[in-house]
């Protein structure tokens, strides 16, 4: 297992190019299971998250080749059932299902079970499927959504924390596919939904209102092949603009979307943070003394929960108090109990964590727990006195690409070392 070694202090200066989206190519690779012909897809990141769907494509019979930030899949004949062990390695892989269940009218998936930021239940996912007609069981810890006709319905996809992403990109994929038209209520609106349904409109498929909570599909009898070039990473883009802002720099980001940005440059904008827009770059900036603010995560437009634990390494930095409240996971918060160690004052009161901020933070050794908790505590050693060992950096390997070259670009001090 490998980790990174910080040496804290130096204010991050340059530029840096965001890569694909994660939660975006997932879906999308998934996609392409919808079809026999050939799909490209572009702009994919390098990513340990997505070597592993482009297996489990391969497992079910598809056709893969990677070359340099292109996948070509095609997917002639597939078999219709995953596993456990390919399931349980990233809970994504949930999102072979609506494309199995479109193409071949059954699908029978390993159930996903948790994950440390929470229970992640898939019963919204499940409704959808049953609304289009689709028998659910669940046995042997396996679960089958089958079906003769596959027909479109209206559905309500809301549940406790608001809308599903990968519930709506599941229904939708298997939608396409299905006869008459489907609606779907209280459908994500991230721009990750809209990007996955602007491939399958490449595909032919017919989708419209994507982007806001009500999506209309008309199904259709098949898809053809498409190219497809993945949106820019907002999640990444947001993590190296709090990382400028906590090492007192200055990074011009390339090649992200500000506009899928709102939130998050609010709130780095209400700390004292300047950012510039320039174009599709933004130069990121601390303008000065940084000032507390209270977030809460939402479903998108709201903050997004992947930048909550960032947000909150800066935070700590942050002379008063600043209220983070988690709305969409119930245990995010695995990060704070690593932040303390390099002495953040932090205390956990709900679904809240309230943020004493000022500190001068110092280097020591942390585990990380998943991908954003980790990036968290690469912004804090970043930001720290002295050196930080981040350990099981793995987590972030799932959906940073090349985090720690990226980062010596910048003139960070970091360095990958392999334990034994
Ligand atoms: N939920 C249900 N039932 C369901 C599905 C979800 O109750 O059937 C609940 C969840 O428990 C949670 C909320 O709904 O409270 C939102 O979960 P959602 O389904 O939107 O999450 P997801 O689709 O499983 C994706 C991203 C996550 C990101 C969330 C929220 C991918 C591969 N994953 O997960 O990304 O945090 O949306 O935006 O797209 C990450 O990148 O670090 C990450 C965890």
């Amino acid at each position: 297992m490998d980790s990174l070694m910080i040496k804290g202090g130096v204010p991050l200066e340059g530029e840096v190019e965001i890569s694909g989206a994660k939660n975006a190519v997932l879906p999308i690779l998934a996609a392409t299971l919808l079809t026999a012909e050939p799909c490209v897809i572009r702009r994919v990141p390098n990513l340990s998250d997505v070597k592993f769907m482009c297996e489990i494509l391969r497992w079910l019979g598809a056709e893969v080749t990677l070359k340099g930030d292109t996948v070509r899949v095609q997917a002639k004949k597939i078999k219709g059932m995953a596993d456990y062990d390919l399931v349980r390695k990233m809970r994504g892989s949930i999102c072979i299902m609506g494309p199995l269940l479109g193409r071949l009218r059954k699908a029978r998936v390993s159930l996903p079970g948790g994950c440390v930021i929470g229970a992640r239940p898939i019963n919204l996912h499940l409704k959808g499927f049953e609304s289009l007609g689709a028998k659910i069981t669940i046995e042997s810890g396996y679960v089958q959504a089958a079906t003769r006709r596959l027909r479109g319905s209206e559905m309500f996809l809301g549940g406790r924390a608001g809308s599903t992403v990968l519930g709506t990109a599941n229904v939708m994929m298997a939608a396409v596919l299905a006869e008459g038209v489907t609606v779907i209520e209280s459908a994500a609106c991230e721009p990750e939904v809209v990007d996955l349904a602007n491939f399958l409109i490449a595909m032919g498929a017919k989708i419209t209102g994507v982007g806001s909570p009500t999506i209309l599909v008309t199904g259709v009898k098949e898809l053809h092949g498409a190219e497809h070039e993945v949106i820019p990473d907002r999640i990444e883009a947001a993590t190296f603009a709090i990382a400028a802002a906590a090492t007192d720099g200055e990074v011009t980001i390339k090649g992200a979307r500000p506009d899928h940005l709102h939130a998050v440059l609010d709130k780095l904008r209400a700390t004292g943070v300047s950012v510039t827009r320039r174009g599709n770059d933004m130069i990121v900036k601390r303008g000065g003394r940084l000032k507390p603010v209270d977030i809460t995560t939402l479903p998108y437009s709201g903050f997004p929960t992947d930048a909550q634990a960032q947000m909150m390494a800066l935070l700590t930095l942050t002379p008063g108090i600043s209220i983070i409240t988690e709305r969409i996971f119930e245990s995010r918060f695995m990060h704070v109990s690593e932040l303390t160690r390099l002495g953040a004052d932090i205390e956990i009161e709900g679904p809240s964590a309230i943020v004493k901020g000022g500190r001068p933070l110092s280097g020591a050794p942390v585990m990380a727990s998943d991908l954003r908790a980790s990036a968290a505590l690469v912004i804090a050693g970043l930001a720290a006195r002295g050196t930080t060992a981040v350990s099981r950096i793995y987590h972030l390997d799932r959906g940073y690409e090349n985090i720690d070259g990226k980062l010596r670009k910048l003139g960070a001090r970091v360095e990958r070392v392999s334990e034994s």
